[in-house]
């Protein structure tokens, strides 16, 4: 766009705007999918006994729409508009960010129509066939280019740290995306990985540890920096913190991987190191927390009556919890008993609905009635009920996965005096169903509010308009 001198430039709310309206309807979209999967492995049939509405089929479709679609654009979002507004500047690179729009919607959709005709690479997270690698690869670099582009020609010479950790997680992705994808194609929608055997699983787990630590952690950390103290209305509680939990985390996560393949074939002394890493993490992830919660200090009547804050400071304590349950988890003999059980899925969730969900509706909240010209949201009672909705669906979720995790792990290992198993596999199944029923009300009720945050989007939206705001003339507070 040219302008000319005499014109103000504006932030670049567009995209921003796009990716945050995106980032709900794959909400949805992403739950909806979980709650038929919850559904399914309650009852069976819901299969339907087609091969494209398989359980094993719908599972990918269901991990790479939460994350990658819903908690993609939720990143692509927050990140887009808290660079240009600590920056002061617009957006670098002109029609480049309105590309990584358009193409990462073309990637949720070549996966959307490629996973359920069964179209996989069989790498959990990195399901997604060569050319959709390919894709993927040329939007993040685009996104880096946006991003540091917009850093290069900031107008503040401090950098706050919500862009390092928006930065840490597009490079650490870029990383992890190219390296793990590196396949040999056999034809245009089949390849083999670049690696073999161990080495196969050593790198897939690098990968997807990373993905957790960079993709789900790293970048909602960049939220978080930004959204509690503006949210609070006060400035984070120690910015020394923050520096010292960036690089702790950013150099501890690197290496915890191998905790994904304990008692495998990978050399023992990795998976101690493995371990060993993840017990440490424990310190910059409770850092992390420690210092959003703190932000509170003096505030916390403000938990009272803002439903947004709320959104946003719950999250934290998921963090935390989260990122307490993992070192335990990581502990050889205590994965002895969790791997292959539900208490992963219940961890799994705790830190994907408790942290990454609803940090993310904190910061869609706060953004949304601002980039659409509204003082709050359609209904704040609507945010309030979304917020016990999910808050809710959460628990239920997660104490039925790990009341039924740890149940399968002690029923997998009762052995009689007779040194014969006391309990069939079958019986273990037999007695998870209660549990996923009551995860699929869980289900439900998270999608629910999920619907309800729809419905106040679109309300705001349509009694709103599109407003650009004008990038200060001279450096002023963010
Ligand atoms: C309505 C909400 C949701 C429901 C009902 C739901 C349900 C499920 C179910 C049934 C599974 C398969 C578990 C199994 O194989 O035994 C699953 C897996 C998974 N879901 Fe969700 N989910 C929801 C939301 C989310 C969100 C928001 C995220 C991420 C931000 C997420 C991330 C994942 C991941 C990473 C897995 C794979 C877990 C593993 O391999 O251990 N889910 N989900
Ligand atoms: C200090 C932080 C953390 C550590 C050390 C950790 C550790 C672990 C461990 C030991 C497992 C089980 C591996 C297995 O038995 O296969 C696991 C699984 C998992 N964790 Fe965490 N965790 C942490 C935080 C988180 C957070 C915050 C999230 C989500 C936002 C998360 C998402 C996952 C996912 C998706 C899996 C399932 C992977 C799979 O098998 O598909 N973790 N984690």
């Amino acid at each position: 766009m040219s302008l000319n001198s005499s014109e103000a430039v504006m932030y670049n709310d567009t995209v921003v705007r796009q990716f945050s309206i995106m980032a709900v309807i794959w909400g949805v979209v992403g739950m909806l999918v979980g709650v038929i999967i919850a559904a399914q492995l309650y009852i069976p049939e819901l299969n339907l006994g087609l091969p494209w509405t398989s359980f094993g089929r719908l599972r990918p479709l269901h991990t790479n729409a939460v994350i990658f679609a819903f908690g993609g654009s939720t990143l692509f979002a927050t990140s887009y508009y808290v660079v240009q507004r600590t920056c002061q500047t617009r957006l670098f690179g002109g029609s480049l960010a309105s590309f990584t729009f358009w193409a990462w919607q073309l990637v949720i959709v070549a996966a959307a129509v490629s996973l359920p005709l069964g179209f996989t690479q069989a790498k959990e997270y990195a399901e997604l066939e060569w050319p959709i690698d390919i894709l993927i690869a040329v939007v993040w670099v685009s996104y880096a280019i946006v991003f540091f582009g917009t850093i290069g020609k900031r107008k503040v010479k401090h950098i706050y740290v919500a862009n390092w950790f928006f930065g840490a997680f597009i490079i650490a992705v870029a990383l992890l995306h190219i390296v793990n994808s590196a396949a040999i194609p056999a034809d245009f929608m089949k390849s083999y990985s670049a690696y073999a055997g161990v080495q196969d699983a050593m790198v897939q787990w690098w990968y997807g540890h990373n993905a957790v630590g960079f993709f789900l952690t790293a970048g909602f950390l960049g939220i978080m920096y930004y959204f509690v103290p503006k949210q609070v209305e006060r400035p984070i509680y120690s910015y020394r913190l923050s520096i010292v939990h960036f690089w702790a985390l950013i150099f501890t996560y690197m290496w915890a991987g191998p905790h994904h393949l304990h008692y495998t074939a990978l050399p023992d002394w990795t998976q101690s190191l493995g371990m060993v890493f993840s017990l440490i993490l424990l310190a910059p992830s409770w850092g992390g927390m420690i210092n959003g919660m703190m932000t509170m200090s003096g505030a916390w009547h403000k938990l009272r009556s803002d439903p947004i804050l709320r959104f946003l400071i719950v999250s934290l304590s998921f963090y935390g919890m989260s990122t307490f349950e993992g070192p335990m988890m990581a502990i050889k003999t205590v994965n002895a008993l969790s791997h292959y059980t539900d208490w992963t899925v219940g961890h799994v969730h705790s830190g994907a609905l408790g942290w990454v969900g609803m940090v993310s509706m904190g910061a869609l909240y706060y953004m949304i009635p601002r980039l659409f010209g509204q003082k709050q949201m359609y209904s704040v009672k609507a945010i309030e009920l979304h917020f016990w909705m999910a808050t809710i669906g959460i628990v239920l979720y997660i104490s039925a996965m790990w009341i039924s995790g740890v149940m399968q792990g002690l029923m997998w290992r009762g052995v009689n005096a007779d040194g014969t198993l006391t309990y069939t596999f079958v019986e273990s199944v037999k007695a998870t169903y209660p549990f996923y029923a009551l995860r699929l009300l869980g289900g439900l009720l998270y999608l629910g509010g999920m619907l309800v945050m729809l419905w106040n989007v679109l309300k705001t939206t349509s009694n709103g308009q599109s407003v650009n705001v004008p990038v200060p003339p001279v450096a002023a507070h963010a």
